[in-house]
């Protein structure tokens, strides 16, 4: 699904290396924890994935396609593919919950005749149906990512990516989040989540993937959380 074949990352302007020679391959309907400490490129490598950054060299390949060939409109059907949640909720403050979903929706092409069958859906998915017509800062910051979590998944993208989603949340709040990825899991969704909570990795042993400065240094099958 998601293929990087020995790609170098170099930001141009400071001439930083974030990502040094890395091959990875996540395979369709797989959950993999991205751990790494601050720094390691985590961050880039999502941004990769999204194709807000190209590579310096190697290449990046979403659905046996390669990244660097897509121009134009087809950058926008990319990004279509893909939901993402990061770890501030980015939702439109002057929006109710159902406000950005449909904004969401109608960005998308998706037919209005789906428009409200879909928010109740993923709102029921996140716990919030009854939060419809709330604002933004009428929710409580565990909720306000849920909805965030909710627009991610209301496009129905067959790949999902987070980076740092339960960066500030409680471990309550934190673990009600992870529930909802993995609920998006067992759908089939394809999941990759940058993390530095290593009590959501004991939780869902899955694929660990860990960066050090720019390499990838571990990937372990068996949900085993190491920094070392
Ligand atoms: N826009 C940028 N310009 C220059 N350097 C950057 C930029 N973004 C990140 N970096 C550098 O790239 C490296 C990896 O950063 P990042 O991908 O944000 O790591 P992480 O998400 O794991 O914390 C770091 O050394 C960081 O300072
Ligand atoms: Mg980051």
């Amino acid at each position: 699904m998601i293929h990087f074949h020995r790609v170098t990352l170099e930001y141009p302007r400071t001439r930083t290396k974030a990502l040094f020679d890395l091959s990875l391959e996540i395979r369709k309907g797989e959950f993999v924890f991205l751990v790494g400490q601050s720094g390691a490129g985590k961050s880039s490598l999502l941004n990769l994935i999204l194709k807000r950054l190209e590579p310096t060299s190697g290449a990046v390949y979403f659905a046996g396609e390669n990244l660097r060939a897509l121009r134009g409109d087809r950058i926008a059907w990319h990004r279509r593919r893909i939901g993402v949640v990061f770890q501030d909720h980015r939702l439109l403050k002057e929006m109710t919950v159902e406000e950005n979903l449909r904004f969401v929706l109608r960005v998308w092409g998706v037919a209005q005749g789906e428009w409200e069958a879909r928010i109740t859906r993923v709102l029921r998915q996140v716990g919030l149906a009854h939060k419809k017509r709330v604002y933004p800062e009428e929710l409580s910051v565990g909720e306000a990512q849920r909805v965030a979590i909710a627009r991610a998944l209301v496009g129905e993208p067959p790949v999902l990516l987070a980076d740092e989603p339960t960066g500030n949340l409680d471990p309550a709040n934190a673990l009600s989040v992870l529930e909802i990825f993995k609920a998006a899991h067992a759908r089939g969704t394809t999941v990759l989540m940058a993390t530095h909570a290593r009590d959501l990795v004991e939780a869902y042993p899955q694929r660990v993937v860990l960066l050090k400065a720019g390499q990838l240094v571990r990937d372990e099958r068996e949900g085993r959380y190491s920094l070392d």
